[in-house]
């Protein structure tokens, strides 16, 4: 077996330096992300034609040192395998028509993983192309994230249309949560099968919720997927990423089985160092707008972010994704910043 360092970090072998990739590394910062996006009808299409998606998976790799492709897909591909209507309007996000407590039993769980065949093409794809010490990250969004987008029908800032649906409809909105935790299960150990070698649970609104409801919502829910996929997949290494979990961050790691814990930009480095288990490895954690920046205060935080994890399992990258405003000259940058000190 050829060792793939970000894999290897994952399962918590500590590196000399760490590897690095970049969330949302496929994206509108490249100019020849803009280009292929431009040859598909609309984003979603994009996501479901695996030549265009591996094309776009693979285009950071061919610019940057990094350690990992990520498949090129959205959180959203399941509500839209699901049945529910999923649109992405220019400059708005996504936009999708939102279910109520009545119309969650129309959801048709049963022909998601079929409608979503295409994503597992691109990850066949992406396992045939890759070199082999890099690794193939998977992903799907958390049950509780996922269901904000469902609820909402639009991103929010403070998610109040689902944290009021999950208070005021608990039985429906537990129908929810198993519909989604029981599709995530099944996408994922698809995607192992295709070829992933690691997956993310992306959590990102994982905040503004109080403890109970974040153990409920956040918690339970990724437990629930972590043990499933391992059912099937025994040891499936699986990297949580619960932005803006602050004081649960600890507990969140340790009930939910992760082995990799990423965090966001708002999480203190004392914190993460002095407060989680120092075998669990860490991934994170820079603010992507000092990417923006750029200059010395980014290669500044960049040391600052290594030294703090250099005793334990850590993968460098941001504490968000990468904006569209990015600087591609900040991103070699950051990566040669990282890989050479
Ligand atoms: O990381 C990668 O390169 C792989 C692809 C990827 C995308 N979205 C492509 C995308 C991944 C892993 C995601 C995850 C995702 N999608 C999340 C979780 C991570 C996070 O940022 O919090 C969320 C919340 C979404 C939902 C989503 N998709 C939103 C809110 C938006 C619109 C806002 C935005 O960032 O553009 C999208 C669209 C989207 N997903 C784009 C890309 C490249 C831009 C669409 C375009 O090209 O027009």
């Amino acid at each position: 077996m050829i060792h793939k360092p970000l894999l290897a970090t994952v399962l918590g072998e500590r590196q000399a330096r760490p590897p690095v990739w970049i969330m949302r590394q496929a994206g509108r910062y490249l100019p020849e992300y803009r280009e292929t996006r431009a040859k598909a009808k609309n984003f979603l299409d994009l996501c479901y034609t695996p030549e265009l998606a591996i094309e776009v998976s693979l285009q950071p790799l061919r610019r940057f040192d990094l350690d990992a492709a990520i498949m090129f897909s959205d959180i959203l591909v399941i509500p839209d395998a699901l049945g529910q209507k999923v649109a992405f309007e220019q400059g708005e996000g996504p936009v999708l028509e939102a279910i109520s407590e009545t119309s969650i039993d129309r959801l048709q769980p049963e022909r998601a993983l079929e409608h979503l065949a295409p994503v597992l093409e691109t990850l066949r794809g992406l396992k045939a192309a890759l070199a082999p010490d890099k690794t193939l990250i998977g992903f799907c969004g958390s049950p509780w994230t996922v269901a904000t987008y469902m609820i909402g029908g639009r991103g929010s800032t403070d998610q109040a249309a689902a944290r009021l649906f999950a208070t005021r409809h608990p039985e429906a909105f537990a129908a929810l949560m198993d519909i989604l935790v029981e599709t995530s299960i099944n996408y994922l150990v698809a995607q192992f099968a295709a070829g992933a070698d690691v997956v993310q649970l992306f959590e990102s609104w994982a905040l503004n919720l109080d403890d109970e409801a974040f153990d409920e919502r956040v918690i339970g829910p990724n437990k629930r997927i972590v043990e499933g996929v391992r059912a099937k997949v025994p040891n499936a290494p699986i990297i949580g990423f619960p932005r803006g979990a602050a004081g649960n961050l600890a507990r969140y790691a340790a009930e939910t089985g992760v082995n990799a814990l990423g965090l966001d930009y708002a999480t203190p480095l004392d914190f993460a160092a002095g407060n989680l288990p120092d075998t669990l490895a860490v991934q994170g954690n820079l603010d992507p707008l000092r990417l923006v920046a750029g200059g010395s205060q980014m290669d500044e935080r960049i040391d600052r972010i290594v030294d703090a994890f250099s005793d334990r399992p850590h993968i460098f990258n941001l504490g968000h994704g990468i904006v569209p405003e990015t600087p591609i000259e900040n991103v070699a940058r950051l990566i040669n910043r990282v890989k050479n000190g």
